[in-house]
């Protein structure tokens, strides 16, 4: 929520990143969890870039994954925002399939269902997705712009260690369906360098799955309207350096 009050498009990766940490440790948490990734445009399509090292996001979208530690125990969260505060029209309609497909994903975490269940899920939504918007034909090519797993169990280590037998009450996974179209892809030139990921940390229990990260924005609306709040760091101004 902090950075997407902060966030403006003349802001480093690495400033984006310090924002985050700096957030999570003066509410206590002892380290990051993992490297955090923030990435501008194309970059948020390496799906494990730790370089942050883009000098001005601009109007692109950032992808940020990041999570906390906190007393052994790590968070991994993933928030994908316009930099200038408002989505475009073909941001919108990407970042909306992949909020459907989360949505697919979480609500197919239940106790009993099989670990793939939120996978399966969330990659239908995806597929029917990008087929509407013309930019494959069939669902088999949509694992070209999703090319990554859906859960992990999440604990004492962010990719923890887990049974794969059907859901038990008390386990908690991550739900982290993307969209990744990288410059150059095979479709309209008016989808290149878009990336979105949205992961969050979900409870699963006897009375159904739990977010535990619901705090951070996740639709675009609640996102925009973060975003048009203002921040302590607008006044925040440094010495200049020679
Ligand atoms: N941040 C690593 C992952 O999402 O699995
Ligand atoms: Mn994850
Ligand atoms: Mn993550």
């Amino acid at each position: 929520m902090e950075v997407m009050k902060a966030m403006h498009p003349n802001m480093s990766e690495t400033e984006i990143q310090g924002v985050h940490e700096y957030v999570y440790k003066k509410y206590g948490a002892e380290y990051e969890g993992y490297p955090s990734i923030v990435g501008g445009g194309n970059n948020g399509c390496i799906l494990h870039y730790i370089e942050n090292n883009k000098m001005e996001v601009g109007n692109d979208l950032v992808l940020m994954d990041l999570g906390a530690e906190y007393h052994g125990y790590t968070a991994d969260v993933t928030r994908t925002i316009p930099a200038n505060g408002k989505f475009s029209p073909e941001q919108k309609a990407i970042y909306d399939i992949v909020y459907e497909a989360q949505e697919a994903g979480i609500k197919a975490s239940v106790v009993g269902a099989e670990f793939q269940a939120p996978g399966k899920a969330a990659l239908k939504v995806v597929e029917e997705g990008l087929i509407t918007l013309g930019i494959i034909k069939e669902a088999s090519e949509a694992r070209t712009y999703f090319p990554h797993g859906t859960s992990h169990y999440l604990g004492l280590d962010v990719h923890d260690q887990g049974t794969y037998r059907p859901f038990q009450p008390n386990t908690v996974i991550t739900v982290e369906p993307g969209i990744y179209i990288p410059e150059g892809s095979d479709c309209d030139k008016k989808w290149w360098g878009i990336a979105v990921r949205i992961e969050d940390d979900i409870l699963i229990t006897e009375e159904g799955p739990v977010n535990l990260s619901a705090m951070a924005p996740r639709t675009t609306q609640a996102i925009e309207a973060m975003m048009k709040q203002p921040s302590p760091l607008d006044d925040f101004q440094l010495p200049k350096l020679d």
